[in-house]
C-alpha cells in the first residue's frame, strides 16, 4: 500500500507543481477577466399581462422574447414544439411591442406574417404585432416594453 502511495505520490507532484505556476495564475485570471458576465448579458423587459398587470422579466442577449417568457411563466414552453415557425401557428406567442422598441429591431419576415395573418384572420396585421419567438433580446431591447395576447392600442397603456 505505501509504494502505491509513493507512486502515485511521484505522479501528482508534477502534475501539482504545473497547475501552481504564476503563468498558468495568469492565464486564468486573463480569461475569468475577458469571460462574459451574465449580469452583463440581462436585457430587462416589463411585460404588461392580459389583465394589465406589470410584470419585471429579465431575458438574455441571443435569447428570444419567447423563451424569456416561457422561463418567467408567463407562456407554456410546450406551446412551441415545432422546428419552424411557419408550421406553427402562433397563437401563444403572440406579442405586442411599443414603437420606439420595434424600431430597435429587425423587421418581420414573411414567414413570421404570414403566421400573423394566419392567426389573427386579417388580412392586415398591426405594425406592433410580432412573434416573440422571432424576436432576438440585444442590449438594444434593455427596457423594452411588450404587452401580451392581442393587438394593443399603445397610447391607452
Ligand atoms: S411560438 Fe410558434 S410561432 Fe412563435
Amino acid at each position: 500500500m505505501a509504494m502505491v502511495m509513493r507512486r502515485l505520490g511521484q505522479r501528482i507532484a508534477p502534475i501539482a507543481r504545473f497547475h501552481s505556476t504564476s503563468a498558468t495564475a495568469a492565464v486564468s485570471a486573463a480569461t475569468r477577466a475577458s469571460a462574459p458576465r451574465v449580469v452583463d448579458q440581462i436585457v430587462k423587459i416589463t411585460v404588461i399581462d392580459e389583465d394589465g398587470h406589470r410584470l419585471p422579466v429579465n431575458g438574455f442577449v441571443g435569447q428570444s422574447l419567447f423563451k424569456a417568457l416561457t422561463r418567467s411563466g408567463l407562456r407554456d414552453p410546450r406551446s412551441h414544439l415545432l422546428e419552424y415557425v411557419s408550421a406553427c401557428s402562433g397563437e401563444t406567442c403572440q406579442v405586442s411591442i411599443a414603437n420606439e422598441w420595434l424600431q430597435k429591431m429587425p423587421p418581420r419576415t414573411e414567414d413570421e406574417l404570414d403566421v400573423l395573418v394566419r392567426a389573427s384572420g386579417k388580412e392586415k396585421v398591426d405594425v406592433h404585432t410580432r412573434l416573440g419567438c422571432q424576436v432576438v433580446l440585444t442590449h438594444d431591447l434593455d427596457g423594452m416594453v411588450v404587452a401580451l395576447g392581442q393587438e394593443k392600442a399603445w397610447y391607452y397603456l
